[in-house]
């Protein structure tokens, strides 16, 4: 009797040739900030200030410490400036976000002696004490030393339904959806939000419920509401009104005064709970057909 054997994967097949990498585009050297510009050490005449920086090495150390700098600086340098100046010219260990450096990609978020703030934005000359501590962003698992995990807060982003949706969409021969002025202005406001994740770090209902939807999350879903455009008020409320959704918000406010860009998530948050309210009402009161 033939033994019997397991079937052979088919052979690969070669791989393609690799294509000739496309030319490098030639990218401008990034302008090296004035920070650089002061000396690597210490130097008569010149000012200096202390940080004490939050470290958390997971790949040497469960254990996070904090590790002072002294450096030299001038008035307009902002708290990213000596994050840079450590980083280039005193220990390259140390790990932190950042991007554009003026107030609009909203990464360089960063507990600065406790408050929540964009470091970019934030001079040294303002601190009221020496050192001043740098942590990372309070109420988010951290990653490595100033870094945090953004995943949770992407998917609370997600879960709001942050597009538009049409009870049916028309045909894109027929164009796009069309505004007035007036009609954007109306969200405005909302859609000033860079997701900076400042408001998460300063909300009391987000430090003690990590599934709380939060601040940012919700003014962007108001955002949307207000959107003329958009069809989906139902299902973008149902997704907002859960247990740990706008209800658990007790109106603290402290993330609208943290928020860099005016947004008000503070008061984001009470035009939904109205919203859902209304609609809740008008589903009990009135017949199907007229809600
Ligand atoms: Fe972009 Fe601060 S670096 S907001």
């Amino acid at each position: 009797m033939a033994l019997r054997t397991a079937p052979r994967p088919a052979p690969a097949k070669p791989a393609p040739a690799p294509k000739a990498a496309p030319a490098a585009v030639p990218v401008a050297p990034m302008p090296a900030t004035k920070a650089l510009s002061l000396p690597a050490t210490p130097t008569p005449g010149v000012k200096t200030t202390k940080l004490r920086v939050f470290r958390y090495r997971p790949e040497r150390s469960d254990e996070p410490f904090y590790q002072e700098y002294t450096i030299p600086y001038h008035d307009d340098m902002v708290v990213l400036d000596a994050l840079n100046y450590i980083k280039d010219r005193v220990d390259p260990t140390l790990t932190f976000r950042w991007s554009c450096r003026m107030g609009i990609c909203g990464s360089c978020g960063m507990n600065v002696d406790g408050t929540p703030e964009l470091t970019c934005s934030t001079y040294l000359k303002d601190l009221k004490k020496v050192p001043c501590v740098v942590e990372p962003l309070a109420g988010f698992p951290v990653l490595k030393d100033l870094v945090v995990d953004v995943e949770p807060f992407m998917r609370k982003l997600e879960s709001v339904k942050p597009y538009l949706i049409r009870a049916e969409e028309k045909p894109l021969e027929r164009g796009e959806y069309r505004q007035t002025p007036d009609q954007v202005e109306v969200y405005r406001q909302q859609s000033m939000c860079i997701h900076c994740m400042l408001c998460y770090a300063a909300c009391p209902v987000y430090a003690h419920d990590p599934r709380f939807v939060g601040p940012a999350a919700s003014a962007l879903a108001l955002r949307y509401e207000l959107d003329s455009r958009d069809q989906g008020s139902a299902e973008r409320l149902a997704a907002v009104a859960t247990e740990h959704g706008i209800w658990q918000c007790t109106f603290v406010g402290e993330c609208s005064v943290v928020c860099p860009k005016d947004v008000d998530p503070a008061g984001a948050i009470q035009q939904l709970k109205a919203m859902a309210a209304t609609r809740l009402m008008r589903s009990v009161l009135l017949p199907l057909s007229s809600r």
